[in-house]
Formats: C-alpha cells, sequence, structure tokens
C-alpha cells in the first residue's frame, strides 16, 4: 500500500476514535434540564453512536480488506473530518437553542417577578448569582452538577409565587400566621407549576427544599444531610439577592451587610462550607451579578 494512502487512512481512523469520544462527552454534557431524561431523547443519542461506531467499522473494513487507492483513502479521510464538523455544528446548535430558551425565560421571570416591585429582577439575579458561585464550587461539587440545570433551578426557584396573593407578596410588615402558611407553599406550587416539562424533574427536589435550613428548621424541617446541594447553594443566593434589592419589609442592604448576617447564619440557616464558598468569590463579581433594571 502506498505510503500516502496509509497516512491518510490512519489519520482518517485515529479522527474516528476521536470523534467517538468527542461525541460520548456531547450525550454526556446534554443530560440537563433543557435535554436528556426524556426516553425518545435517548433513544436518538444511542443511534447517532451506533452509527459512528458503524461507521467506524466500514472505514476499517475497507481500509483492511480491500486494496484501497488514493481515491478511497481521500474519500475515507474526508469522511471522518465530515463526522467532525457534523458533531461540532450539533453541539453548536444545542448550546444556542439552550441559551436562546434561557434568555425566553428570564422574560417570562422577569413579567412574573414584577407583579411585587420588592421582587423586581430577583430571580435573574439569583440565576446570576447560581453562575458565578458555579464557577468557584470545588472539582468534587461540581462533577455532580449541571450548570444549565442549576440556572434553571435558581431561574424559577420562587416560580409559584405566581399563585402567591399580590397583598401578601407586597404586604409590608409581618405576615399573620395564615399569610406566612399560603407563603410557604410557594416552592410547592413551583414544583406542580412546572411538572408539564418532564425533563425539569431534574430540578424539582431543588426547587422544594430551597428554604430548607441546615439545622432542620426550614419549611418542611429536612435534615442537613437530605437537602439537595443545590437547594443549599439557592438558600444562600436568594438570601444574599433579597437582604442587597430590599423587599417591601426592609430596605436594601450593602454587601458588607448581606455578607456578615450570611456568615452569621452559617451553621444554622446555611450550609458552613458552601458559606465559606460563597465568601471566596471576589466582591466585584458578586456585585456584577446584580440585574440591569429598567
Ligand atoms: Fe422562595
Amino acid at each position: 500500500m502506498d505510503v500516502l494512502v496509509l497516512v491518510l487512512i490512519l489519520l482518517g481512523a485515529a479522527n474516528m476514535v476521536s470523534n467517538i469520544v468527542f461525541y460520548v462527552i456531547f450525550s454526556f454534557r446534554m443530560k440537563d434540564v433543557i435535554s436528556g431524561g426524556v426516553r425518545r431523547d435517548n433513544v436518538m443519542v444511542i443511534t447517532g453512536l451506533i452509527l459512528i461506531v458503524f461507521f467506524l467499522i466500514g472505514y476499517l473494513y475497507i481500509a483492511i480488506y480491500t486494496d484501497a487507492s488514493i481515491i478511497m483513502a481521500l474519500v475515507l479521510f474526508f469522511g471522518s473530518i465530515f463526522v467532525t464538523l457534523a458533531i461540532m455544528l450539533l453541539n453548536r446548535l444545542v448550546k444556542t437553542s439552550k441559551q436562546r430558551s434561557l434568555e425566553v425565560s428570564q422574560i417570562l421571570i422577569s413579567v412574573i417577578d414584577s407583579r411585587a416591585p420588592s421582587l423586581h429582577g430577583h430571580s435573574l439575579h439569583v440565576k446570576n448569582l447560581m453562575t458565578v458561585f458555579y464557577k468557584h464550587l470545588p472539582r468534587s461539587i461540581k462533577g455532580d452538577y449541571n450548570l444549565i440545570s442549576l440556572e434553571y433551578a435558581a431561574l424559577f426557584h420562587d416560580i409559584g409565587k405566581l399563585e402567591m396573593p399580590i397583598e401578601i407578596l407586597n404586604k409590608e410588615g409581618n405576615l399573620t400566621e395564615e399569610e406566612e402558611a399560603i407563603m410557604r407553599t410557594h416552592p410547592q406550587v413551583g414544583v406542580r407549576l412546572l411538572r408539564p416539562i418532564r425533563s425539569f424533574d431534574l430540578i424539582a427536589d431543588w426547587i422544594l427544599y430551597h428554604h430548607e435550613r441546615v439545622d432542620g428548621q426550614g419549611y418542611y424541617y429536612k435534615s442537613a444531610d437530605s437537602i439537595p446541594v443545590p437547594s443549599k447553594i439557592i438558600a444562600i443566593i436568594d438570601a444574599y439577592s433579597a437582604i442587597t434589592m430590599g423587599r417591601v419589609y426592609s430596605a436594601p442592604k450593602t454587601y458588607e451587610e448581606a455578607v456578615e448576617i450570611i456568615k452569621s447564619n452559617a451553621g444554622i440557616k446555611y450550609d458552613e462550607e458552601l458559606v465559606d464558598i460563597f465568601l471566596s468569590i471576589p466582591k466585584e463579581e458578586i456585585l456584577a451579578c446584580a440585574p440591569k433594571l429598567e
């Protein structure tokens, strides 16, 4: 076999193997709240993998058992490049559509938040804080969660407030026991509102338990160990957002004041390790998360 033919065939085969690795990584990354988790999607992903492996086997068969000419070697080599480009394009399309879907969700959520002046921009603020928090998570925690799913959980954590009476949301001063009981249902209502989107099952518990406390005195009295990590993160950034943006019953406080309040509640309301991570994030990065409101 000609040296050039052999080189082209070997390069193409190596490229096909790297295509398979790239495709498998891409498929794992797809398993987030927007794509993945649905059987039909999984079938499509597995079918794609079978096709690529089948292509590699056909490639090797032609290369080994036929007397490949330079034309055949070029066709095989550029065929493998074509597969690489197709996977890259697919990857890009998925990323872009996820970004667009997040932007649409942000608009929807900001409309919901604008029902109560004190909530205006709050969900977007919490989502921005989640993006930054994720960057600073240690690998041991980061590996277990997907950024897109965490961002959606942060953005939708208070969607249940859509069904809370406007007079309770905008009430100045303390809530009565009855009003408090109604407000405590908002995580549950949120999960119910999101139920039609099946892939959101992945983040339902994160939203449901975002008002849990590590001392077990949260809405559902869950113990620290049984509270999902994303819910513990939301609890911290939700508090930071509420403190610094202010609520109808309290004026906005500074970054330093918010940090002091969060620090004093570490091990009581908030997970100590996660509070430490939050405190390690540079102040400028946290301040840049504040949404620009019109
Ligand atoms: Fe909430």
